[in-house]
């Protein structure tokens, strides 16, 4: 949150102020032209990536999932002449049944640009464009990464779809600063990044970060970074987030495994929108997921984010998410874990939870789902926060607000929520998988 604050100075006041003494030297006249025109550039991006129709994006997803699941309560495991498929594949939710059982996905990884739903369903990352492996795990040259490393491969201008050679733990030296139309693909190996820097996906467009393992992200000094081929440039210290989505649309984040960093797991900051959080499984942490940054940054209006089959398990406290501004639809996610309060926020959000499960701690006083900060009931009555098809148990309870008609709470328009009580069957591959070549994952 610090630095977050810190750069959003530097993007919208200027950043002759904000910068500590030794680093101003190294702020030159061409790092303020090339982050000038990254910004105007995703500004503009984002804006586009609004969706002024956001009820039609829930009622598609909610529409999916009946169809996901109506097909897998018949045997998807037969042919076409009923014979009997080999293969472990159960594929439960719709985003997964788009790619998972096929058991040539290694040869056709790009058909997973066409399984997003919800916010971020644009999302195609490096589709069409080269694949690029991964085949070295250090992360020693900032300015100049090395060829064969994941930073090497995250700065080029090109679409690039990345995997990874074999198994791999990458413990980066700085954030790793990902560009456009990218996607960074797990799948095939067990890949750690953890114990150093984590993700930052600023100001840019299009990215898909797939089947990782993410975790004990630790803040990082700064210094000389490279952010694109044709550009390098000392950066602030970094705050330790897992993933960082700064100023960026259409991003799709899916199948992680996430625990113990030391900022949040996830931050969704500076007028991000058109994004997806789905499959993930996120434990052991305090302050989990971060929409909007300060109350002060109205821009977060157009964020539009969906929370989708993920698993918040075993050791969270709060945060999942805490919003401002936006539109959030958290739908069929497995609220198994918290400790103090599940989904909350300032700043009239609207938040439309629909079909997770949510399982109070034993605690008799945070047995609220919800929370809101910085606002009397006389202000918070008006933000648009609803639940429909959630599954309450152990006594926990949705403090609902706002004109229910806003969030349409009947009517011909609604496509409902698959149930609360399907949670636990659509989240259960929720975090990274294992995938073999030639088998269905
Ligand atoms: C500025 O960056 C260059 C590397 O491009 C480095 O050699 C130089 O020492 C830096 N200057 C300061 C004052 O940090
Ligand atoms: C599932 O099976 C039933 C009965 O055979 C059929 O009517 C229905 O269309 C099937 N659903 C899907 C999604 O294939
Ligand atoms: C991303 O790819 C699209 C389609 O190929 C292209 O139009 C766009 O310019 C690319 N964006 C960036 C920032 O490179």
């Amino acid at each position: 949150m610090g630095a977050v604050r810190h750069i959003l100075y530097f993007v919208y006041v200027g950043f002759a102020m904000s910068c500590a003494a030794s680093v101003e030297m190294n702020f030159t006249k061409h790092d303020e032209m090339v982050w000038n025109l990254r910004v105007a550039e995703a500004k503009k991006a984002n804006v586009n990536a609004y969706d002024p129709h956001p009820h039609h994006v829930t009622n598609q997803l909610n529409s999916h999932v009946h169809k996901a699941t109506d097909k897998s309560s018949n045997d998807t495991r037969r042919g076409l002449h009923g014979q009997i498929l080999k293969g472990p594949c159960i594929a439960t939710n719709p985003i997964d049944q788009c790619w998972r059982c096929d058991p040539n996905w290694d040869k056709n990884r790009m058909k997973l640009a066409d399984c997003a739903l919800g916010f971020g369903r644009h999302t195609t990352g490096g589709k069409g464009g080269k694949v690029y492996v991964v085949t070295d795990a250090s992360d020693t040259d900032m300015v100049n990464p090395k060829p064969g490393t994941l930073r090497h491969a995250v700065i080029q201008t090109e679409p690039l779809w990345i995997i990874f050679k074999c198994n791999m733990m990458i413990t980066l030296s700085q954030e790793l600063i990902i560009t456009s139309n990218k996607t960074i693909d797990g799948r095939g190996a067990q890949v750690h990044i953890a114990f150093g820097a984590g993700l930052m996906i600023q100001f840019v467009k299009n990215v898909i970060i797939h089947n990782l393992h993410v975790h004990d992200i630790k803040a990082t000094n700064g210094g000389m970074i490279r952010s694109s081929v044709d550009h390098f440039g000392l950066r602030s210290k970094s705050d330790g987030d897992g993933i960082s989505v700064f100023g960026s649309s259409h991003i799709w984040i899916d199948h992680i495994s996430m625990f113990n960093c030391v900022d949040g797991l996830i931050d969704v900051v500076a007028a991000s929108t058109a994004v997806t959080i789905s499959n993930c499984h996120f434990t052991r942490h305090n302050e989990v997921l971060l929409f909007g940054a300060t109350d002060g940054f109205t821009d977060d209006k157009i964020m539009q984010v969906t929370l989708a089959f993920n698993h918040f398990g075993n050791g969270l406290v709060q945060r999942m998410p805490r919003c401002r501004y936006g539109f959030v639809h958290v739908v069929n996610n497995d609220y198994t874990h918290y400790l103090m309060y599940a989904v909350g926020g300032s700043s009239s959000p609207t938040i439309l939870s629909q079909g997770n499960r949510y399982i109070a701690p034993v605690d008799r006083n945070a047995k609220e789902v919800t929370k809101r900060d910085y606002a009397a009931e006389s202000e918070w009555k008006n933000w648009v926060w609803r639940s429909q098809g959630d599954l309450m148990i152990n006594g926990a309870f949705f403090v609902e607000s706002g004109d229910p008609k806003h969030v349409f709470v009947s009517g011909e328009g609604m496509i409902v929520p698959k149930p609360g009580t399907m949670v636990d069957k659509l989240t259960q591959f929720a975090g990274a998988i294992g995938c073999k070549s030639n088998e269905p994952c």
